[in-house]
Order: C-alpha cells, then structure tokens, then sequence
C-alpha cells in the first residue's frame, strides 16, 4: 500500500512539473478536469469538479421528466439511487403475499372488507409516486390517470367513493380490499416524509375508524415505524414499509410486517465511488463492474444496474420479511464486496443531506458514507437541510474552490440549477 501512494505522489509531482512546463498552473481539459485528481485541489475549475446527485434524482416534480442538463452537469456527472419501480413492484407483492397467506384472520372487524391506510411520503417524489403506486397496482385498488396509475392522495375513503382508487382484490382472496385513507405526509413547515406528522395521522384515522383498518402501510421505514409505535403494534395490525432501517428491521419480531432494503450499503458506496474514480482519472466502473486493486466490486444485475443515457447508478432492491429479516439486522453495516481500503490521496467532499431529520438518511444512509469515506480515503464535509428550503443548503455552499468534488441531496428534484449555478 504504501509504495502505491509514493508512485501515485511522485506521478502527481511529475505532472504537476510538465503542466508548469507547458506554460499554465492551469490545469488542461485532458488533465485535471476530465478526472486527473494528481492536480492539486484549487487549480480545477468549480465546474469541472466531479458532482453526485444521490438519493433525489434531478426531475421534475411532477412530470417525473428527468433534468437532463443536471444530470449532464459535466463529463463528472453521475446520479446514484436505486431502481424505484422494481422496489416498489417488490413492496406491493409482498404486502399481497401477506394478504393471501393471513386471508383467514386479516379481516379484523370481519365485515368483509380489508382495509388498509397508506401514508405518502412526498407526492413530487419519484420514490414516493412509485411506491404508492406499486402498493395500489399489487393490491387492485389502483385506477389510471391517462397512462399511468393515479398516484393522488384520496384523504379518507371510508365509503369507497374516491375517485382517485378503486376497490381492489387479491387472486386466491374472497375479500374486498379498500384504500380507506391515505395522505401526504408534509408537516406545516414543509418538510416532506414526515414521521411526526404520520403518527399524528394514524391516531385520527384509528379514533375515527380503527376497527376497519386491517393494514398499515407507508412509503418508508420512518413515518410506518412511527405509525406502528402509535398504534399498530399495540393493536397488532401489520404495518409495512420501506427503507430496512435497522429499528424497523428489529420490528419485524414485534409484528412489523416488512420493508425493503434499497440496498442502501450500495448506494452510499458509489456515491462516492464515482467522486473517487473521477478523482483518481480512472474509468467510473473501476471497483464498480470491474475490481479494483484492493479486490472491491459489485456485481452488476444482482447489486445494481447502470443506464448510461440517464448517468444513473439504480441499486436493486430486496424484500425483507420474517422469514429473512435475520440477515438484515444492521443496515449501517458495508458491504463486504465493497469493504476493502483503497490507498489513494485524501480529497476533500462536500455532501449535503436535504433534511437532517430524514430516518432513512440519517440512521442509515449517513452512517454508511462514513464508513465509506474513510476506506476511500475521502475528508467529507457533511451538511444537514432542514428539509424544507434550498437555500438552507446552499447558503453552506459558500466556497466551492474549498472542495474536490460535491454529492448532493436536494430538498426538491426540482432545484438541481441552484447548486449547479454555484459551481458555474
Ligand atoms: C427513502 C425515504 C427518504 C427519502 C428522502 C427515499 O428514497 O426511501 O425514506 O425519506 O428517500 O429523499
């Protein structure tokens, strides 16, 4: 290890001298800003600087349009996420599963229907719109909106009237199944996938019709995990959700129904995996599809999937039930494929996270990039939002010079060109 870095300092001493030679400090488009990180930090321009957009991708909020020009930002330019509908598929199959192997006792009050409530996470979110609509599609209550599945919140539906959902069925089960209520779970500040605002709501829907609701579902792991310490876990009515957090992976032996692991132990390794490749001028996919020196790689299909056109690494999802939660108990824990030291030169990242409230983010997701940034040898600087305005963020943006790469969280997919606009 040690002799690596020797060479790689004594390379950066050589290029450094030839680009002097060359006449310019500046360093060229070939050099430093196509990913040569032997430059020192300061002589590649801000907007050269390789930039991440992770967890939000750029879109529009409520077209879903991806934001080309973000996520072309520069030739450095890279989102990281996981793929939204293949999780939410996976969500809303295996709520149906558990439909079909509970249809004896799922209907609590047996009036013949079975009930269930759903809290939205942010209805301009794609990972939201995906999950409600992958809970709706698998359940039958969906109804379409032109070509697509309506993704609306009905506010309460008791009576089946909305006109937003349908009654639905599962094959195999004799029973109606009703969307009775389901809302967006913003708190008056703003601040979107709000657990508080979810516990408040479980405890109106449960006083005004608690025997109906045989089913509690939610967009995450955070806002159903408040929703089952409110509620559900006492009156023992499944509740699911999304995310594998380790505290609702926990709950699954108190009677959570189940999550999805968006493979956060991925994302968060090639969020700044492509900052250190681009940094290191080496091809993005080294420790990615192709193994690195030190023996990291992820297999891809099975870890991830990549789509050059969009510029976008998905991490493919996993359903975590009682019959597998076992393996899923510490979700801060790195992925073993991907655990080995690198011995590259310490560079310096700026990382926001939209809101440092977020369950997902910081009890799992931040925890990861911590561990991660250590073995890749990376100074990262993190930054919590308040989860409600940009400009929270961006104000901390002051001096982008300061840093050798950006991974960025926004409050809204909407927003990329305010962070964009600071690196121009
Ligand atoms: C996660 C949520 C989180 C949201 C924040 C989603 O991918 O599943 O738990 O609140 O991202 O943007």
């Amino acid at each position: 290890m040690k002799s690596r870095k020797v060479i790689a300092l004594g390379l950066a001493a050589a290029m450094a001298f030839s680009l002097a030679a060359c006449g310019g400090g500046k360093a060229s488009k070939g050099g430093s800003s196509s990913g040569s990180g032997k430059t020192a930090s300061g002589t590649v321009a801000n907007k050269d600087k390789p930039v991440v957009w992770y967890n939000r991708q750029p879109s529009n909020s409520s077209t879903g349009e991806l934001d080309s020009n973000a996520l072309h930002f520069n030739d450095n330019t890279y989102y990281v996420g996981f793929d939204a509908n293949q999780g939410a598929e996976l969500q809303g199959t295996m709520i149906a599963d558990y439909i079909k192997a509970h249809k004896d006792e799922i209907d609590r009050n047996g009036d013949g229907v079975i009930g269930y409530v759903l809290a939205i996470g942010d209805i301009g979110h794609n990972d939201s719109i995906a999950r409600t609509r992958g809970v709706r599609k698998a359940l039958g209550t969906a109804v379409k909106d032109g070509d697509s599945i309506d993704y609306q919140a009905v506010g309460t539906n008791t009576d089946g009237s909305a006109k937003d959902v349908q009654d639905g069925k599962v094959d195999g089960v004799d029973l109606k199944i009703r969307e009775l209520a389901s809302q967006e779970m913003k708190n008056s500040a703003g601040a979107t996938w709000d657990a508080a605002t979810a516990g408040n709501a479980i405890q109106s829907w449960s006083s005004s019709f608690g025997d109906q609701i045989d089913i509690v579902i939610s967009n995450n792991d955070g806002m159903g995990m408040s929703m089952f310490n409110a509620w559900s876990k006492e009156k023992k009515v499944p509740t699911f959700g999304y995310d594998a957090n380790s505290d609702a992976v926990a709950a699954i032996a108190d009677g959570y129904g189940g999550t999805i692991s968006q493979h956060a132990d991925v994302q968060a390794y090639l969020t700044l995996r492509v900052l250190r490749n681009a940094l290191d001028g080496v091809d993005v996919m080294t420790g990615i599809s192709k193994k690195d020196d030190a023996g990291n790689v992820l297999e891809e299909g099975k870890d991830y999937r990549y789509d050059e056109k969009e510029r976008s690494f998905y991490a493919l999802n996993l359903a975590v039930t009682a019959d597998n939660y076992q393996d899923f108990t510490d979700s801060t824990k790195v992925y073993d494929p991907v655990s080995k030291q690198l011995s590259s030169d310490k560079k310096k990242v700026w990382l926001d996270i939209y809101n440092s409230s977020d369950n997902f983010l910081g009890s799992t997701y931040q925890p990861l990039l911590q561990k991660y940034d250590d073995l890749m040898n990376l100074d990262v600087e993190y930054i919590g939002g308040d989860g409600q305005t940009e400009s929270n963020i961006t104000n901390r943006l002051g001096n982008p010079s300061q840093y050798d790469a950006f991974a960025i969280n926004m409050v809204k997919t909407d927003n990329a060109a305010s962070y964009t606009a600071l690196l121009q």
